[in-house]
């Protein structure tokens, strides 16, 4: 699986890490190597190997100089590409500079992100293009958090929508499941259809004489896209800006994922205020007194995620707070690594194992010297996804197609 991630462009940090040209560098932890991200003087990212080729000293604390990575043991300096372009212990006429090469990935930056390809170059697909990234920055918002849990479980948890009806309910006033009678059919139809880029997963659900269309994407590896038009609870008013958001789930290493958090206004018209954005990351339990400077979050597993068993029993169903952290608690909690030969998958768990058909086909197909399914951002550059009520009767493919097509 490590060599199917290396055929896609993967985050590696936020922009934001890396504030200026010649600013301090970052660890980053990827695809289980240890790097260290810097901005050049010319404001480039590169992304290094995190150790010194000369006796191996920790990047981390080089000194980021005009047009490179000095290390402060013994001064050699590097830039962005890998190019030993200073080895002041050689005496000024020694070619040894020449034979030294600090191992280097591709960068390359949007929607927020530094992307890097740790692949082949021979492989390597032109840069990621979602909507997400063409957007204009006042209309899109981007954050990160990491959990201690393998990348499968989370992407597992973002796939399955049959959990939000339930986990994530916030206001049940009682212990019992009577809020599910809000839908006259509760237990969404739902339809998984295989594309070019992973699969597009429909759940409709009547709801007071509509439809209620969501219409969620995957687009392999790890890229979960969701509208958020409809109110998820009736009564509620819609929100105020019509978003698609989504997560991308990023293994650092085999037990360990950074969760890249997006979020745009899909109407060209509605900027993204940092207000709403920033009403989102509360609400999803990554608010500034949520989340820790290592993007870890403060409600962990070390403290049982800070469940309130009183909020339980009266009011949540979960009694976390933050929708995030309640999915966070469920993920962690199954181990690092969970033991898959002891689940029993029910109807609505279509989506995980269409999933783990897709990325079990992408070995075989890696293996076989083929590109996988969404390694070409071609293939999901005009895609988006939905979430409408649409009048009862109606075909919601017809009626949602315009809705349905990336317009940035
Ligand atoms: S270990 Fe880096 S210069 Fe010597
Ligand atoms: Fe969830």
């Amino acid at each position: 699986m490590g060599n199917v991630f290396r055929r896609y462009w993967m985050p590696a940090a936020l922009s934001s890490e890396l504030p200026e040209p010649d600013g301090a560098p970052v660890r980053v932890r990827l695809l289980g190597e240890d790097l260290i991200a810097f901005r050049d003087s010319d404001g480039k990212v590169g992304l290094v190997e995190a150790f010194c080729p000369h006796r191996r000293a920790p990047l981390f604390f080089g000194r980021n100089e005009h047009g490179g990575l000095r290390c402060v043991y013994h001064g050699w300096k590097f830039d962005r590409t890998g190019k030993c372009t200073d080895l002041p212990t050689e005496p000024p006429d020694s070619t040894y500079k020449d034979k030294i090469r600090l191992d280097c990935y591709p960068t390359w930056e949007g929607g927020g992100v530094v992307w890097a390809y740790l692949g082949p170059p021979e492989t390597m697909p032109s840069p990621p293009d979602f909507e997400f990234i063409r957007a204009a920055p006042n209309h899109a918002f981007m954050s990160k958090s990491i959990q201690d849990c393998n990348y499968l479980q989370a992407l597992e948890g973002g796939l399955d929508s049959a959990h939000a009806q339930i986990m994530h309910v916030p206001n049940i006033g009682d212990n019992s499941l009577a809020w599910l009678g809000d839908y006259e059919q509760t237990v969404p139809q739902l339809t998984v259809e295989k594309t070019d880029y992973g699969f597009s997963y429909s759940g409709i659900r009547a709801k007071s004489g509509q439809q209620w269309v969501r219409i969620y994407q995957y687009i392999m590896p790890v890229t979960q896209m969701r509208g958020r038009i409809a109110p998820l609870r009736r009564g509620d008013a819609p929100p105020k800006i019509p978003t698609i958001c989504g997560h991308l789930w990023v293994p650092m290493d085999d037990v360990t994922t950074a969760v890249y958090n997006f979020i745009y206004s899909y109407d060209s018209a509605t900027p993204m205020t940092p207000e709403f954005a920033m009403e989102n990351e509360i609400a999803d339990g990554r608010g500034p007194d949520e989340l820790l400077p290592d993007f870890r979050l403060k409600r962990n597993m070390a403290n049982d995620y800070l469940i309130d068993r009183e909020v339980q029993r009266t009011r949540s169903f979960t009694g976390i707070a933050g929708v995030n952290t309640q999915d966070v608690a469920l993920q962690e909690g199954m181990g690092r690594i969970l033991d898959r030969s002891k689940e029993h998958l029910g109807s609505t768990d279509r989506a995980i194992t269409t999933m783990r058909q897709l990325l079990l086909e992408a070995t075989h197909m890696v293996e076989a010297g083929q590109m996988p399914r969404g390694a070409h951002p071609e293939s999901y550059r005009g895609v988006r996804a939905v979430d409408h009520l649409i009048p009862e009767g109606q075909d919601w493919r017809e009626a949602l197609k315009e809705e349905l097509r990336a317009r940035f």
